[in-house]
């Protein structure tokens, strides 16, 4: 069976790219990474791509006078390589209605917090600020407007009572490489669709209980002085 023509849109690290790359370098994969690129020609994941032998190229969005023309040049390249499926992963770029739309239901994103909160930048920082507690990634399709869209699935992490943004985000993305192959193989498998900006599953495990954080399970308060 073809497999699903994928690319990888990247800024910087390239980890979530590495978690997708491993995913399709799985035997029975039924996606395959066509293509990487980066809108930067520093971003370090260029180089993991070069090490897994990837096609890799640079597009670099401040040789165009605007967004329009630089995410021309993408969709050109993109469609250059077969390319049938993108998934950003840091790519750190505002996407206008015209990408959007000639990549609808085609285009996924991975993000560092439980959205539709923490939307942006700065997700950790604010989620510790708030005393929230529980943080978390999402993977979603893309629509208009920074990381919305209709979601695929979310992973949710207690934030600990001595967490950093530092080491938030390192737990947190360690959820986000499961999150992010796991999306794609269901993707490629044909086991997700979208209805009415609601995402569907063919067949899917749900979690049936709930976890609190403070862990309410077990009682630790001192009952003999009542
Ligand atoms: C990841 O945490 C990803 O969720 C985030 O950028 C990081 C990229 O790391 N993306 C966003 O914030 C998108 N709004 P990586 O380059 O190691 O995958």
């Amino acid at each position: 069976m073809a497999r699903l023509r994928t690319a990888v849109l990247i800024s910087g690290r390239g980890s979530n790219m590495q978690a997708l790359i491993e995913e399709c370098n799985r035997s029975n994969s039924a996606a395959e990474i066509a293509l990487v690129i980066s809108n930067t020609n520093d971003a370090p994941g260029l180089s993991l791509a070069a090490e897994f032998g990837l096609n890799y190229d640079v597009i670099d969005h401040t040789d165009f006078p605007n967004r329009e023309q630089f995410e021309e040049a993408l969709t050109n390249r993109l469609m250059l390589s077969g390319v049938e499926f993108v998934c950003l992963a840091g790519f750190m770029r505002i996407l206008t209605k015209k990408f959007v739309d000639r990549w609808y239901n085609k285009l996924i994103n991975i993000h560092p917090s439980l959205l539709p909160a923490y939307p942006g930048l700065y997700t950790h920082e604010r989620a510790i600020s708030d005393d929230t507690k529980f943080a978390g990634c999402t993977v979603h399709y893309v629509r208009v407007g920074v990381d919305s869209g209709p979601i695929i699935i979310q992973t949710a992490i207690p934030i600990l009572v001595n967490d950093t943004p530092e080491t938030l985000a390192s737990r947190v993305l360690e959820e986000e490489h499961k999150c992010y192959a796991f999306a794609l193989r269901e993707i490629a498998l044909g086991n997700i669709y979208v209805e009415d900006e609601k995402v569907q599953f063919n067949g899917v495990l749900q979690p049936q209980r709930g976890v609190a954080n403070p862990d309410s399970s077990t009682n630790t308060s001192d009952e003999t002085g009542t």
